[in-house]
């Protein structure tokens, strides 16, 4: 994981957010520790004019305005401290984006009038665009101007709430171009306030140089790519696009054995076009299966007995104007744990917006304006498996939040393509938007 903090020397100065119109704290209110799932995802823990004390870049207390008042460590201190007035604001923890592509050059408009026109997402790919198109130009940029890119892009997420990002390679697929595309996570990731886990996506699709020889790419990804991203420690993730068009099963299990031989941990984009059967791959404890918009009833019965995190991702089935959406209700209902991300690229879901997202959740996948917020921190946070600093406002992790200029926290979802994020702190590092 890179943080700016982690190696700054500088310890952020005492904070007090108080006067808190709705303190959103995602405390579990049955004490389960693990993902949220079924009813507890809609558990948000809702202080009304609540208060947060931050000392040294962690939470340290949380609750009413009236009992940190009395606190008597910040009667002795109070003129240390950097107060906040909160008052007919939410608050809540800074969203958790598990699922981003942005390092990429330029917006692809002719698929996107293509699309408009009526071809499909493949039809597009098989004529020449596609995640393919992407290439060339990130092969010839220098690192600076993808540095830029992933900075452009990580600025605009604060400035809609979000704190935290997974963030993935992809649209270079070739060894020097991924690890040139992981290098400027890494170079944005130090110069951001924020916190960024970035993943290695060699395997986004097959380049046109090895189309007629798969295998001979998912060898430079499994003995090259993967090696030497570890080696670097560039990357924490490995991911798959398991789909037709894309990686088969098979490559994607070899790919998974060469990401564990490495010591890196596995996600995979799955189910978008084509059902695949996922329980051959839960021997190797993926962190989240994304998309999902095809998955079958057993799947669904194993993913609920487990941790693998189901993440949705509607931004990409609203960009390609699809009537259906993945089924929210049916997994939840059935106890998987999910969380929602932007899945910001630029051929699918050109969306930087968390509240976005689940506006989508609530209009198009039917979940609950509570649901989506905790599948947007909480279960975010689980998905990159950084739940235990990130996610929720609890004593002892991290002081990340997003503010909103809002009475009630159903708004975030309710006033789309507005944004409403008044101020984001980041690891500490307090941004205000207005
Ligand atoms: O998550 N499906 C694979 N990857 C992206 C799309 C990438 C692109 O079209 O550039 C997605 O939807
Ligand atoms: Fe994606």
């Amino acid at each position: 994981m890179i943080s700016a903090r982690k190696s700054a020397l500088t310890i952020p100065p005492p904070v007090l957010l108080a006067n808190i119109g709705q303190l959103l704290t995602l405390r579990s209110a049955s004490g389960n520790r693990g993902p949220r799932r079924a009813s507890d995802l809609k558990e948000l823990g809702i202080i009304k004019d609540g208060a947060v004390l931050c000392l040294g870049g962690k939470i340290v207390s949380v609750g009413t305005t009236k009992d940190a008042l009395r606190d008597p460590w910040l009667k002795k201190h109070r003129k240390k401290v950097t107060e906040i007035d909160c008052a007919d604001k939410v608050v809540l923890p800074g969203f958790v984006d598990s699922h981003t592509h942005p390092v990429f050059v330029r917006p692809r408009l002719v698929d996107f009038e293509k699309r408009v026109e009526g071809a499909s997402y493949e039809e597009i790919a098989a004529a020449g665009g596609g995640i393919r198109s992407s290439l060339d130009a990130v092969r010839r940029s220098a690192k600076s101007v993808l540095t830029m890119k992933v900075m452009t892009a990580l600025a605009e997420m604060a400035a809609h709430g979000t704190t935290t990002v997974e963030a993935k390679s992809g649209y270079g697929l070739t060894v020097e171009s991924e690890l040139k595309s992981l290098e400027a996570i890494k170079d944005a990731a130090s110069r951001w306030p924020g916190t960024v886990v970035p993943t290695l996506l060699g395997a986004h699709v097959v380049p046109k140089e090895f189309q007629v020889c798969s295998q001979k790419y998912v060898e430079i990804v499994c003995k090259e790519m993967i090696p030497r991203a570890a080696k670097r420690k560039l990357a924490q993730f490995v991911d798959v696009f398991c789909d037709r068009g894309a990686f088969t099963p098979e490559e994607t299990e070899q790919i998974f054995a060469a990401a564990e031989k490495h010591r890196l941990s596995v996600r995979a984009h799955m189910g978008q076009l084509l059902e695949t059967v996922l329980s051959p791959f839960l021997r190797f404890n993926p962190a989240s299966f994304d998309h999902l918009d095809h998955v079958n009833e057993d799947d669904v019965r194993q993913l609920a007995k487990r941790d693998t995190m189901a993440t949705l991702v509607p931004g990409a089935n609203y960009f390609l104007g699809l009537k259906e959406y993945p089924d929210a209700r049916r997994l939840i209902d059935a106890g998987v744990p999910v969380a929602l991300a932007t899945d910001y690229n630029p051929g699918t879901s050109p969306t930087i917006s968390i509240p976005m997202a689940m506006s989508l959740a609530c209009t198009h996948m039917r979940m609950s304006p509570a649901e989506a917020v905790a599948a947007a921190t909480i279960n975010g946070a689980w998905a990159l498996r950084v739940a235990d600093r990130k996610g929720s406002i609890e004593p002892g992790k991290d002081t990340d939040f997003a503010m909103f200029d809002a009475n009630d926290y159903r708004e975030i979802a309710y006033w789309f393509g507005a944004n409403h994020c008044a101020m984001t702190v980041l690891n500490g590092v307090v941004v205000p938007h207005k």
